[in-house]
């Protein structure tokens, strides 16, 4: 595996932005411990708010895992969960979800403000926990992405598949964004129009083509919103759905991989058939992903790219990615100077095959 460095990516190690830390059904009264970014968190809900609370693992006391250890009288019955607050299970201090011992049992006056740990930003949105992340620490600086289909009762939620953990760099997974090249050898699906967008913090690629297996044409509209979450908008064959891939790295060049598919039913409420259509539409979108995650598997790191013309733009790609690495300070203007389209290929030429398969493109 290759790291941060070798990407010539920095000066942070880990890129800034939203990531799936968890799925949301994961975290019901018992806390989590979790690890990413090369550190352990503590995760646990709310008894209050009914909201996800990250921490940094360790007690300012004397360094025991807020979460991990889960055999103390406290943490066995999770009396340590008290509203929003949570107790350590050895001494018994009580952190608020700011990350600020607010009492402990056996002091009275003020606690030691030298005892705070890190407290960081978190939202639950389409049944993921996500976690804002900066290096430097700063408050998010965009918002993470959300589809109105989720609320709309004519989509079938999506449960996510868990990938697990992969030795690769997460710049590996963005390439596939410039990626025009692989849809037919690795997808079945070779393109017929293809182009990126770069927008800031968001990357945009619009591609269609026939889909053999199906006889079909698929055409997807796909962008990340900052360098975890990608979000995929697919039509083939008289369906449509939407598919999120999501990469949290967990150490420098390790990651971890979700992936789910939000289905549009027939139903103006889904019915327990329209759950049952859109649990293999799931299995046959996780198909098309388990290509690349298999190719990711088993590949070596590609620090540098052989980029032909009539590849996708990886190095453009690429250096859209390390502004997640940048100062902020640094930021605006290297997005200023990524924007605007790339590799833009037949997107006003519909060929005749895509046409009689009725093909609209570029939407
Ligand atoms: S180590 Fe946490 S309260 Fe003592
Ligand atoms: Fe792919």
């Amino acid at each position: 595996m290759a790291k941060s460095e070798e990407y010539k990516l920095g000066p942070n190690t880990y890129p800034r932005g939203w990531f799936v830390i968890a799925e949301s059904n994961e975290l019901g009264e018992t806390p989590l411990a979790v690890s990413y970014f090369g550190r352990d968190f503590a995760l646990y809900r709310g008894k209050d708010s009914g909201n996800p609370v990250l921490l940094d693992a360790y007690c300012g006391h004397m360094g025991t895992h807020l979460t991990a250890s889960t055999s103390a009288v406290i943490a066995s019955d999770n009396s340590h969960i008290e509203g929003d607050n949570i107790r350590c299970p050895y001494h018994g201090w009580r952190y608020g979800p700011d990350g600020k011992v607010n009492d402990i049992p056996y002091h009275d006056g003020p606690c030691p403000r030298s005892s705070t740990i890190q407290s960081y930003p978190v939202r639950e949105i389409m049944g993921c926990i996500m976690m804002w992340f900066d290096e430097d620490g700063l408050e998010p600086q965009f918002e993470p992405p959300m589809l109105e289909e989720w609320n709309d009762p004519s989509w079938v939620h999506w449960d996510l598949d868990h990938l697990g953990e992969i030795d690769m760099h997460p710049i590996e997974v963005i390439d596939n964004m410039a990626d025009a090249q692989h849809l037919g050898p690795t997808h079945g699906a070779p393109c017929e129009y293809f182009e990126n967008e770069f927008k800031d913090h968001i990357i945009i690629q619009r591609q269609g083509g026939v889909l053999a297996s199906y006889g079909c044409m698929l055409m997807s509209t796909t962008w990340y919103t900052g360098p975890g979450i990608l979000l995929s908008k697919q039509e083939f064959g008289g369906q449509e759905i939407y598919e999120i891939i999501a990469n949290t790295p967990v150490s420098d060049g390790k990651i971890k991989v979700w992936h789910g598919a939000l289905h549009k039913s027939a139903s103006a409420v889904a019915t327990e058939e329209d759950r049952a259509i859109a649990k293999e539409v799931q299995v046959g979108a996780l198909a098309a992903f388990a290509a690349d995650f298999s190719v990711w598997a088993n590949k070596r790191a590609a620090t540098r790219i052989i980029q032909l013309k009539t590849d996708g733009p990886f190095n453009k790609v690429r250096d859209w990615y390390r502004q997640f690495h940048l100062e902020m300070k640094d930021v605006e203007r290297h997005q200023g100077a990524n924007n605007g389209k790339a590799h833009v290929l037949n997107m006003d030429k519909p060929s005749e095959e895509a046409l009689a398969l009725g093909a609209h493109f570029f939407e």
